[in-house]
């Protein structure tokens, strides 16, 4: 080795070990616990998320390491609720966890970190996701819903032969966001398969949406270099997941581009062709396609990873079942129920099933995974110990909703009745609910999904009575960064009249 490298290897080195001694015994964040790795490099940050179990983990580390934790030098995880409100302020930035990445380059409101940037962003595209906005669309959530349905019936009940309810959950609803999004669906119901692999070559991307999320500081300056990063960084038809996603929504949108302002179709692109900046310009053509590639990938599987536990966990305890079943046929010999499929605003008369809904959304949130956030000006205090400005900090929702001093004893169980024991409790643990995300930066799609999740999950328990294959273990599930499920074998029978 010439001495030029050698000393250049040393000085490295001398740096690395010096970095690793302050970061271990001199950084502000040196006073808090934590495994030692995490202390000195933010690759334990990528070793969690390749577990695919986050999650569950994160419950161990705060049994073992308390409510505060070092998760990388310069990275806090809180389990105390009482925080969740403090540092998801309205002014809160989003650290470098959500750079851009394998979703493309252009940040849409999600992956804006400025929380001013992202106001102006988010203010524009907001009103499409209003509920008045998004009643015109239900009749496409409605005719989705046959299509399942039937399907379910010509191709199981009538066989007996078992469903996995898994793929059809994220075959119907990558299919009727789409048709909400661009008045069309891609065909995964009526053809009963994934189309062109699109939602697992999708999904094959998660390791590598790890990678820009845990080690923005080595993967950002790759994938923003000039020819390198072209190359890295996926684009419409490419061979990647996200590039076959893409070019999908750019063959969608070609046509709608040439009459861009017709407003002729009244679904989601309608309203992103035509909505304005502040300064009363519209979005570029670049700009719609983020959003719009925002809708095809943020929605589909995070309203997915609700409607497969909210079946699992109600036919799972026989009581909650019946119980459920129960309230649908009285509501429906009451004549509150619509003939053919059920309105979003009848899903809400339910007392039992709204219970239900807010239990899955606690005791099973889609997205359960740290969502990161920087401390502001002035700094935070936790656990009486002083957090500086610029420090990474973030809770995972899964782990908030298990607390016990805020969900009861009982916060590790499915149990819907904790929801029905009087507004106040019912508000002061609304309070604490991260299945949205938090604050200003909550799930713009919260309606939609609501809209999609509650008649579908309503209309499968009034037409049919559920039953797992395999109780005991009812599915495959995988952590990346939202929860994908496999393998939810159940067998169906029309639904029996109760006595
Ligand atoms: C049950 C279903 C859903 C759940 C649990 C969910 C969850 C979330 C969460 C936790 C966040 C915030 C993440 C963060 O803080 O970084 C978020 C943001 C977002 N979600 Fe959802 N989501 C769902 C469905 C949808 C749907 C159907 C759409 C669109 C059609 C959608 C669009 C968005 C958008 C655009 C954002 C970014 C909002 C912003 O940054 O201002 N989501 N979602």
């Amino acid at each position: 080795m010439g001495l030029a490298l050698r000393t250049v290897v040393i000085g490295w080195l001398t740096y690395y070990i010096l970095s690793c001694i302050h970061c271990r015994y001199f950084h502000p964040l040196s006073k808090f616990p934590g495994p030692f790795w995490a202390s000195i490099s933010n690759f334990w940050k990528l070793y969690i998320l390749s577990t695919k179990e986050s999650h569950t983990r994160g419950i161990e580390y705060h049994k073992k390491y308390g409510p505060a934790i070092r998760v990388a030098p310069n990275f806090l995880v809180f389990s105390d609720p009482k925080l969740v409100p403090v540092v998801y302020h309205r002014n809160a930035d989003k650290s470098d966890f959500y750079s851009p990445g394998v979703l493309g380059r252009l940040r849409p409101p999600f992956q804006t970190q400025d929380h001013k940037e992202h106001a102006a962003k988010r203010k524009r595209v907001a009103a499409s996701f209003q509920i008045s906005n998004l009643r015109k669309m239900e009749s496409d959530v409605n005719n989705m819903i046959e299509k399942l349905l039937s399907q379910f019936n010509e191709r199981y009940v009538r066989t007996e032969e078992p469903l996995d309810l898994s793929e059809w959950v994220k075959w119907f609803v990558y299919d009727t966001i789409s048709a909400m999004a661009f008045g069309k669906s891609v065909g995964f119901v009526e053809q009963g398969k994934d189309v062109q692999e699109l939602i697992q070559n999708f999904h094959d991307m998660a390791p590598l949406a790890g990678l820009v999320a845990a080690l923005p500081n080595w993967v950002n300056p790759l994938m923003n270099a000039p020819i390198l990063g072209d190359y890295l960084m996926p684009g419409p038809g490419d061979g990647t997941g996200t590039g076959k996603i893409m070019k999908y929504r750019d063959d969608m949108l070609r046509e709608r581009f040439q009459n861009r302002h017709a407003m002729a179709h009244g679904d989601f692109l309608d309203n992103l062709m035509n909505a304005k900046n502040a300064d009363g310009s519209y979005m570029t053509e670049a700009e719609i396609k983020a959003e719009a590639f925002v809708l095809m990938v943020a929605g589909p599987d995070t309203t997915a990873a609700f409607i497969g536990p909210f079946v699992n966990y109600v036919i799972q305890n026989p009581v909650i079942h019946a119980r459920l079943r129960q309230e649908i046929q009285e509501f429906e010999a009451d004549g509150t129920l619509s003939k053919g499929v059920v309105t979003f605003e009848e899903t809400q008369k339910l007392p039992y099933f709204m219970a239900c809904v807010q239990e899955t959304l606690r005791f099973c949130p889609s997205t359960p995974v740290v969502l990161p956030r920087l401390v502001s000006k002035g700094g935070l205090e936790v656990n009486g110990k002083y957090v500086p400005e610029g420090t990474e900090i973030a809770a995972n929702p899964y782990v908030i909703h298990r607390d016990k001093n805020i969900f009861g004893e009982d916060a590790f169980e499915f149990n819907p009745d904790r929801w029905l024991e009087g507004e106040e409790r019912t508000r002061n643990m609304n309070k604490y609910i991260m299945s949205w995300g938090y604050g200003a930066r909550q799930c713009l799609g919260k309606n939609v999904a609501q809209l999609i999740t509650q008649k579908l999950c309503l209309e499968m328990f009034r037409r049919f009575d559920f039953q797992s294959r395999t109780p005991e273990k009812p599915w495959r599930a995988e952590n990346l960064a939202l929860m994908i499920y496999w393998d939810q074998w159940v067998r169906l029978t029309p639904a029996k009249e109760l006595k």
